[in-house]
């Protein structure tokens, strides 16, 4: 079967990450011949873009499709019951195992990707891992997918899955929080809130693409503005005496660990 005739569905398809995956697929150049059909237990949206259907039936959504992508929530997914024998399934959902998905849906392929909120940015991190071997044809289809909203790496233990779901899959969380606090600083030393907010977006922005520039360690990053023995460094030295790594990892170990008892939680 060639890229042409593909369809891809989307279950979940009218959600956050559904619609974002859909937007940034859609304008790839390498899947313009590839059709798409999403599905949401509301009705149909009124307007639907080109080369896209909607149906509420999951079902019909599986039959139509060569490639289904699972985008609901964990807690929708109990509710869940498909036949996807012979079919091809990436699940984006957070903490649902390749052994749970494949005892409820019988797929011929099976993967877990989990990119983030930077999809609909088309800047996502996604990390996946393929229960069995692909062929060429099914890893360039998957690979054009991933690659149209941001950087993605496949991974040979599902285990780095449910690690990365508490990093990368946290998206503009935890640098929310550092913003939230550069913030709150900023404006408890006089500044104007919507002046403060500026600096620290804009910090933060500029941060990001310089950190990937700079092709260097974090540690080295910080190394180097600490031997300043300037402002940055005594602001450094005292976030790091307050156990900032440590603060941070314990964040990440909690949200592993949710990740690895979700379905036993869900909330
Ligand atoms: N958002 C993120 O940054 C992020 C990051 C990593 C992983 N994820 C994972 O991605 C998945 C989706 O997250 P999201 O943020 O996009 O959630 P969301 O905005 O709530 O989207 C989920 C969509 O699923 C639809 N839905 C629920 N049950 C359904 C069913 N039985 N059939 C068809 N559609 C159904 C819902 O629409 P209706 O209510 O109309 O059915 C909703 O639009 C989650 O599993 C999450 O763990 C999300």
């Amino acid at each position: 079967m060639t890229t042409q005739s593909r369809t891809i569905g989307i279950i979940g398809g009218l959600g956050w990450l559904g619609s974002a995956l859909l937007h940034a697929a859609l304008d790839h150049p390498n899947l313009q011949g590839v059709r798409f059909v999403v599905s949401s237990r509301r009705p149909a949206p009124q307007t639907l873009p080109e080369r896209v259907s909607f149906t509420q039936d999951n079902q019909a959504l599986v039959e139509a499709s060569d490639l289904i992508v699972l985008s609901i929530r964990p807690q929708d997914w109990a509710e869940l019951s498909l036949d996807m024998t012979g079919k091809t399934l990436i699940s984006f959902m957070a903490g649902v195992t390749c052994e749970d998905l494949h005892t409820r849906h019988h797929p011929k392929n099976l993967i877990r990707a989990l990119p983030n909120g930077a999809c609909s940015v088309k800047q996502s991190y996604t990390p996946w891992f393929a229960k069995s071997d692909l062929s060429p044809d099914l890893e360039q289809l998957i690979g054009d997918l991933f690659d149209s909203f941001g950087a993605h790496d496949p991974y040979d233990s599902e285990d780095h899955i449910d690690v990365l779901t508490a990093i990368s899959g946290a998206g503009p969380g935890y640098p929310a929080l550092l913003a939230q606090a550069l913030e709150q600083s900023a404006i408890g030393l006089g500044i104007p809130s919507h002046k403060a907010r500026r600096a620290v977006n804009a910090t933060l922005k500029g941060s990001g693409l310089l950190i990937q520039d700079l092709q260097q360690s974090p540690a080295d990053t910080v190394s180097l503005l600490e031997s300043y023995q300037g402002t940055t460094a005594a602001g450094l030295s005292q976030m790091k005496a307050a156990d900032y790594l440590q603060v941070v990892d314990s964040g990440v170990r909690a949200a592993y660990q949710k990740a690895l008892n979700f379905q036993d939680k869900k909330d």
